[in-house]
Order: C-alpha cells, then structure tokens, then sequence
C-alpha cells in the first residue's frame, strides 16, 4: 500500500510535485502518465527516500518514509530510469549479491531461472559494465523479482526493451500484482499504461489532474479513442 498526502516538491522556483494525494491499494498496478517534465521521476524519488519533500507525507506499508525509512525502503524494490548496477560484478554475481542482501537462501536455482527467463544465461559470466542498456534492464527486473518486495516502483519500465522482455516484463508485473504486489510505474508510453494499468494517473506541470481507470480518463477528455488522444487533450491546456 502507498499513500502520498499533500506531497510538494520545490527545487527553487520550481514546482516539480504540487500538493499530491493519492493512495495506491495493495493487488493494484498503478501507472502514472504525463508528458517529459511533469513530474514522475521527481514523485518516484520522494517515494523511494531519495528525495526530501518540501512539504507532505509518504507511507509505504504504514509506514512514514521520512520517519521510519528503514522499515518504508525494506517494502520497496525499485528499479530507476537508468538502473545503478555494480560494473564490476557480473550479472550472476550481481543476482548472489542481491540474494545475500536480503538475506536469501539457496538462491541459485532462482538466480538460474530468472537468467534464463530474461536472456542473460549467456551473459552471466560477463561484467555488468559490457551489458547493453536493455541488458542492464533486464537484470534489475530479475533483482526485483528475485528478492520480491510488497511494493514495486519503476520510473519507465519498458524504455530500452526489445519487443519480447517488453511483452515478459508486462506478464510478470500483472502476475506480481496478482499476489497481492503494489505496483507503482511512471510511463510517458501510453499504450503501457492502456494495457496493463488498474488505474492510472495523469500528471501535468506536478499537478494530478486526472485520476481514474481508463474509462474515467475518456470520460473526463469527453472522448471515446485511444489513451494517446484523451492524453493529449488533457494535457493541451
Ligand atoms: N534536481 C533538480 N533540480 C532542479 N530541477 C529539477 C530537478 N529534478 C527535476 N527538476 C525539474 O522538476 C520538473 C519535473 O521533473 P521530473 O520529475 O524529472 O519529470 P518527469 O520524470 O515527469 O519527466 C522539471 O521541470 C525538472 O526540470
Ligand atoms: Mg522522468
């Protein structure tokens, strides 16, 4: 569970994150759209701790990130928009570390599968400082899978790759949520957010104009066509 009350964000005269509520329930994948600058990546920082608001609260699981945010980051798995790995570690050794760190144990068969379910048992040996940006992807999805936190965050999922790991990665967030996972994704890719969104949320120079399912969004863009055309209307004002 997450909820974000009055949260805002300032950097100088700026306001990347206006006075933001929301409350995402457990079992939910919720995708938050809005064009380049409007304020995603900024709300992902707050909610991971990697950011201090300016004003508001967060809580992931009850608790309060600012104030408890050892027990809030031991519910999240988070995967950036350009993942931090460990160049010198290879991607099996990244996996074995992320394992170790959550205190994992008899990982390997896991580690195994979730290699080979995303490419990388041919790569495994390699350092992560060789693996493409699609690669580097792919590990994160499978530390995050692999060590499967209550509430998943990702700024931009699917940016980076190919048509198959796309398609895979979808199946397992929906498969995720359905055991009860909180999903949180920031998407400037509509057609993401029209597929596998329970609901979604649109945000606009840091303001949360928009909150609903996808037929709500149509609703409010009094329009009955793709999420891209209700999109841009929402945000044309
Ligand atoms: N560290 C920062 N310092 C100053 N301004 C920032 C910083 N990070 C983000 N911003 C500004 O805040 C706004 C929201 O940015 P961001 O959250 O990255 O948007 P999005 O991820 O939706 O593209 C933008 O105007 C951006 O320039
Ligand atoms: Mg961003």
């Amino acid at each position: 569970m997450i909820k974000i009350v009055h949260l805002t964000k300032r950097f100088r005269e700026t306001i990347a994150v206006d006075d933001l509520n929301l409350e995402i329930p457990k079992g939910e994948l919720f995708c938050f759209i809005g064009p380049n600058g409007a304020g995603k990546t900024t709300t992902i920082k707050l909610l991971t701790g990697l950011l201090f608001p300016t004003s508001g609260e967060i809580f992931i699981g009850g608790y309060n990130v600012q104030t408890e945010p050892l027990k809030a980051k031991s519910l999240i798995g988070y995967i950036p928009d350009s993942p931090f790995l460990y160049e010198k570690l290879t991607g099996e050794e990244f996996l074995s570390f992320i394992a170790g760190l959550y205190g994992m144990k008899e990982a390997d068969g896991k580690i195994e599968e979730f290699l080979g379910l995303f490419g990388l048992s041919d790569y495994k040996e390699r350092l992560i400082s060789d693996y493409s940006h699609g690669m580097r992807q792919r590990l994160a999805f499978s530390a995050i899978l692999l060590h499967h936190p209550e509430v998943i965050v990702i700024d931009e999922p699917l940016v980076g790759l190919d048509p198959a790991s796309s398609r895979l990665v979808k199946d397992l967030l929906r498969k995720e949520t359905a055991k009860g996972k909180t999903i949180f994704l920031s998407t400037h890719t509509l057609s993401v957010a029209e597929e596998i969104a329970d609901r979604i949320g649109v945000i606009h120079k840091g303001k949360l104009i928009v909150l609903g399912k996808l037929e709500d969004l149509r609703k409010k863009a009094h329009s009955l066509g793709k999420l891209e055309e209700v999109f841009l209307q929402l945000t044309q004002e």
